[in-house]
């Protein structure tokens, strides 16, 4: 309340293990043996302004920002390969509205994003009358929003990368590689909470009806009754025979929810009819 920040959300293993690792007392998981020194520090009245650090510093721990292109090896693997060729098909047969709409829901600084860009572009240049194709990508965090939008990457978060990707969709900036404009300009950013803001799916979008969904790595964070309300959001903004990605870590949570997985051991859903 002090200090404007809701840790009540947050699932009771991972709040222990940022606690844990937040006052650097010993292993993670070992936070209660150290939350009541937390405490006091973050009621304390320091002059110099300590207990906002200490709540920035505890606020930053539980907001793991961590991304890397592609990523989800397997996920990515399955949707280049059957994922999106399936939804390009699709509107190639004319059995569906004239564009692909995709959502990557917690999209951190905008890797996850650009890696979809970047299969979305390779299917486009197979198709003869390339079907156009949105996406929008959100995060509750504006500073990550600022970052993705200006596409600034190192080396190491683009290792997963071919060469030949890298050549075609990125130029060398100093020791980064910058997004080329093309790429950047088939990303739309903007700030959306998903616990939290009014509404199913990001206002950009206009309404929802995405055919594929990207809400990877921060389910985990939540309780399991904020992990139903996201899914639950998702599940209502999915199109007919849309697809949801998680983490590989979050397919059991996908499960419980009432999510089908598409492809063995995949991590990628539909919804059970
Ligand atoms: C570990 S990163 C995962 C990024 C990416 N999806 C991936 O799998 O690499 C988790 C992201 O979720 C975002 N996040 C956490 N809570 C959120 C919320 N309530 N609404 C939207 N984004 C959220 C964080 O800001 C962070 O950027």
């Amino acid at each position: 309340m002090r200090h404007g920040f809701d840790i009540g959300n947050y699932d009771e293993a991972f709040l222990l293990d940022a606690l844990g690792r937040n006052v650097g007392s010993g292993p993670a998981g070992s936070g209660w043996a150290a939350v009541e020194g937390l405490i006091e520090g973050l009621e304390g009245e320091g002059a110099d302004g300590s207990t906002l650090v200490q709540a920035k510093s505890l606020a930053d721990s539980l907001n793991i920002g961590y991304s890397e292109f592609f990523r989800e090896v397997l996920g990515f693997a399955c949707l280049e390969t059957l994922v999106l060729p399936e939804l390009f098909a699709r509107r190639r047969q004319g059995s569906a509205r004239g564009e692909i709409r995709i959502w990557s829901a917690a999209c951190a600084a905008g890797q996850e994003a650009y890696s979809l860009a970047i299969l979305c572009e390779e299917q486009a240049r197979l198709e003869e009358n390339p079907s156009g194709y949105r996406i929008f990508a959100t995060d509750v965090d504006e500073g990550r929003i600022e970052e993705a939008r200006r596409g600034l990457y190192s080396r190491e978060s683009l290792r997963r990368l071919s060469l030949g990707r890298l050549e075609d969709f990125f130029a060398p900036a100093g020791k980064a590689f910058s997004v080329l404009p093309r790429l950047r300009e088939r990303v739309e950013f903007s700030r959306f909470d998903l616990v939290s803001d009014p509404g199913t799916c990001p206002p950009a979008s206009i309404y929802g009806h995405f055919d594929l969904v990207l809400c990877a790595n921060m389910l985990f964070y939540y309780r399991p009754e904020i992990r139903a309300r996201v899914l639950s959001r998702v599940a209502s903004c999915l199109a007919p025979g849309a697809y949801l990605l998680t983490g590989a870590v979050e397919r059991e949570i996908a499960v419980q929810y009432g999510f089908v997985e598409a492809f063995p051991a995949s991590a990628i859903f539909r919804l059970s009819a």
